[in-house]
């Protein structure tokens, strides 16, 4: 009998020839278990989201033990849910994908597990994704017209990078955090003010009621001229607000949220102009979970304007950890032929530039 790996490279061909590609994708890097059935790469036929922020929320962040075994609980009922919405059983699907990294190694592993089955199962193509390739293709399911190149914000827990897309799967490195990512910097602020995980939503809604000149911030410098930095920014917060709260003297909560939340956007924003201008893009995307932050969306638009670039940034539903973002990447990795065989492993440092 051929083996799994041989009858999928034979049978890559006459797949990407066919003029609809559908793909069933799972999502499980972190406290998400998503997936979703996209055609095409830019058309959702379902998606389907278990968020596991309840089971973490009395532990105040993500406890990777509970994430794993929540997942292992879920993944079943996710893809059938995610099939039934399509209203497709397996046969009507072309290949499966999975997120293989970066994220925490076990909830990785139970994705990567659950999807390997399936396709040996199934006979069909395995395809592994990047989990930022992910939430930089939300983009291309929120805006048919997108295509590479362009520049792109990738802001999320773990990610604070600007890359060049220059085409599908094709990223360049332009900057990056040098410490914290930008979701991590709003957690911990959320956290000094005792908002309830997950913190940067609740940070972000708060801040809407403040006023973001109460206090005053340092702006942190950076060697590399794109990169980020937020560790100095969340130790002035968290020294700040100590000190408020032993002189008895405290700002609302609301100015100290919108405070932080400006400087930590005025820092995305001028970095990313400051590339745009020195790359020449005239197209700038916004990814990841950060990519929900009202202001970073209002103020990278009001740069954007300003500077002639188009703007794009995932509806609000595709900027949290989804399978149809997944999905999306997936299509374009298998037009390249881009599959796995049933080695395919859980990478926790997976990187984007070497894939
Ligand atoms: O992409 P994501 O859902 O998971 C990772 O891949 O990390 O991003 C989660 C991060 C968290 O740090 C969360 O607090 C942050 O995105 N986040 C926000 C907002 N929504 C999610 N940060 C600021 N403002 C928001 N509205
Ligand atoms: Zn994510």
């Amino acid at each position: 009998m051929m083996t799994y790996a041989c009858e999928m490279a034979g049978r890559i061909k006459a797949l990407t020839a066919q003029k609809h590609i559908r793909i069933l994708a799972l999502e499980t890097s972190c406290d998400e278990t998503a997936a979703a059935v996209v055609e095409n790469g830019r058309t959702i036929l379902s998606s389907a989201v278990y968020s596991q922020i309840d089971l973490h929320a009395l532990y105040g962040g993500v406890v990777p033990e509970i994430a794993s075994r929540a997942h292992v609980e879920k993944v079943s009922q996710i893809v059938d849910a995610a099939l039934k919405e399509a209203g497709l059983s397996f046969d009507g699907i072309d290949a499966l994908a999975v997120t293989c990294g970066p994220g925490l190694v076990g909830a990785l592993l139970i994705g990567v597990s659950y999807m390997k089955g399936l396709a040996f199962a199934l006979r069909k193509p395995l395809i592994p994704v990047h989990h930022i390739e992910g939430h930089i293709c939300a983009n291309y399911l929120t805006f048919a017209e997108l295509e590479p190149p362009f520049l792109c914000l990738a802001v999320s827990g773990g990610h604070s990078h600007l890359f060049a897309v220059e085409d599908y799967g094709t990223y360049r490195l332009i900057g990056c955090t040098q410490d914290d990512a930008a979701g991590e910097a709003f957690d911990k602020a959320a956290r000094v003010l005792n908002l309830p995980y997950p913190g940067g939503p609740r940070l972000d809604k708060l801040a809407d009621s403040g006023n973001d000149s109460a206090l005053r911030l340092p702006k942190s410098h950076t060697d590399g001229l794109y990169d980020f930095t937020f560790s100095g920014l969340k130790t002035a917060f968290l020294n700040a607000v100590n000190q408020q709260r032993m002189s008895g003297q405290m700002m609302p909560d609301a100015d100290l949220a919108a405070s932080f939340r400006k400087a930590v956007c005025d820092q995305l924003t001028e970095k990313t102009v400051l590339a745009l201008r020195d790359t020449g893009y005239k197209k700038l995307a916004l990814a990841g979970g950060v990519s929900a932050n009202t202001r970073l969306r209002l103020q990278l638009k009001e740069a954007c304007d300003r500077e002639k670039v188009e703007f794009y940034c995932p509806r609000l539903d595709l900027c949290g950890d989804n399978g149809a973002m997944i999905g999306s990447a997936a299509y374009y990795r298998l037009l390249r032929g881009s599959i796995a065989d049933l080695s395919l492993n859980a990478q926790p440092n997976y990187s984007l530039l070497n894939p």
